[in-house]
């Protein structure tokens, strides 16, 4: 069994310091269950407890190579040199820009952030500019980072279809109730439940933020025919389609999710995997819309283009564009889930992937939900008993199935054997925990 005591003894230490002994409510997992980590290198990492782990979280996504690559860092350290901020430019803003714009035909012009919710904010006061709409519409289950304006939802767990719609509520305390009005939310793959909304609302909408590759929730995927149906409704209803390829951008293709989709946003944002973990977030899109910045549209920030973020993302990109890096992670990635499904079908488990497998989700049924609604009414009970199995294994995935699986190019085929085995494991150990739990037994 797996020993967590000296993070158990941290935590005690830590939560006297820190609300839940953590620096993101989202790496406090319990009292007894929240890892310290000591360090991570390829696709690994090692708590302070000495157990070590095949990760398949990856910070929730920016490692897209492996952690601590020495490509990366070493680049890191050469941006280190140069000084850090200096509330001025430098010449490498162009050349990090420049390659993405290559990469992602999208974004004909590009300003840079530190964080994912930087980016979507950005995204959303240049949509307002342009539109001239202060409001906007999510996908239900949708996460668009912190900021006031995307911090609602629709709880659907006393929810059935025929029912009434639940009502939006604030997701936490602290969101100001004034946001509420000019949030909107539609589910996935319903074109319909778009156009009716913007049928009625399209004076006041201007933009429709979403993820065709659900990131925050099990990876459920768009229909392409719903992307083509987003796309033309938009248009029609004068809502800028901004793509939050916070996730997905240079994991799920060089061109992120719009190259597998083939559409162009009109906005779109980056983060995670732009420089391998180093900080730096995009804003990005057409360039009559991103005009707007530096004629009325304010931008900025003292950390922005940072000079150790910007070099680790022109290594990283330059690694993403001009290697076979995204395609090894998708050859291993389709071992893998071979693999699984192997091990599953021989213990007549229904299962199923969504996503690609840079960024999959894995379900226990065979047809994945469309949306989020039918996730709520779907049983992840196999998923939820089936992870901290397979964390005593020394696999980690996210506790909460909603979030899914990171693949890095370090996850090379010594990881594939390995994880198999630990993931068959971990199965037979969740199967007889799983029939006790529903006869009511105790193992
Ligand atoms: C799709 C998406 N957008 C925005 C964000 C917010 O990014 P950050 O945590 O860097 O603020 C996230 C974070 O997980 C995300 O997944």
């Amino acid at each position: 069994m797996r020993k967590l005591s000296r993070s158990n003894e941290h935590f005690k230490k830590a939560v006297r310091k820190l609300p839940l002994g953590v620096a993101s409510n989202f790496r406090y997992w319990g009292d007894e269950q929240t890892i310290y980590v000591d360090h991570g290198k390829g696709g690994r990492m090692w708590d302070i407890d000495g157990n070590e782990y095949i990760d398949y979280r990856l910070g929730y996504g920016p490692i897209i190579l492996g952690y601590a690559d020495d490509r990366v860092d070493e680049a890191a350290r050469e941006g280190m040199k140069v000084g850090g901020v200096f509330a001025l430019s430098t010449e490498r803003e162009y050349e990090v820009a420049s390659r993405i714009s290559k990469m992602v035909p999208a974004a004909e012009l590009i300003r840079f952030s530190n964080s994912g919710t930087e980016a979507v904010m950005a995204a959303m006061r240049v949509a307002r500019a342009f539109t001239g709409k202060d409001g906007h519409v999510v996908m239900e289950g949708g996460y668009h980072g912190l900021s006031n304006l995307v911090m609602w939802a629709k709880e659907f767990d006393d929810w059935r279809p025929g029912r009434p719609e639940p009502a939006i509520e604030p997701v936490g305390d602290g969101v100001p109730a004034v946001t509420k009005q000019l949030f909107h939310l539609v589910p996935m793959n319903d074109a319909n439940a778009l156009e009716d909304l913007l049928k009625k609302k399209h004076n006041d909408i201007g933009a429709f933020l979403m993820e065709p590759i659900m990131g925050n929730c099990c990876a459920i995927t768009a229909d392409a025919q719903y992307m083509k149906d987003v796309r033309e409704i938009c248009d029609r209803y004068n809502v800028l389609l901004i793509i939050d390829e916070v996730k997905t951008g240079f994991r799920v293709a060089k061109g992120g999710v719009q190259e597998l989709y083939g559409i162009k946003a009109d906005l779109c944002t980056f983060a995670k995997a732009v420089g391998n973990g180093y900080p730096l977030s995009v804003v990005a899109g057409r360039e009559d819309v991103m005009r707007h910045i530096g004629d009325g549209v304010v931008h900025g920030g003292t950390f922005t283009a940072h000079s150790v973020s910007l070099a680790a993302a022109a290594k990283t990109l330059e690694i993403l564009d001009e290697t076979t890096a995204l395609a090894d992670i998708e050859r291993y990635g389709r071992k893998l889930q071979a693999g699984i499904s192997g091990i599953l079908d021989a213990r007549d488990i229904p299962h199923s992937f969504t996503g690609v497998p840079a960024l999959m989700g894995l379900f226990f049924a065979d047809k994945p939900p469309a949306n989020y609604r039918e996730w709520v009414h779907s049983d992840y009970e196999f998923y939820d008993t089936l992870a901290p199995a397979l964390h005593d294994q020394g696999i980690l995935v996210e506790p909460d199935s909603r979030e899914p699986m990171f693949l890095c190019e370090s996850h090379n085929v010594e990881c594939l054997a390995e994880t198999l085995d630990k993931f068959e494991r971990a199965v037979d150990i969740t199967l007889p925990k799983l029939e006790a739990k529903r006869t009511g037994t105790s193992l």
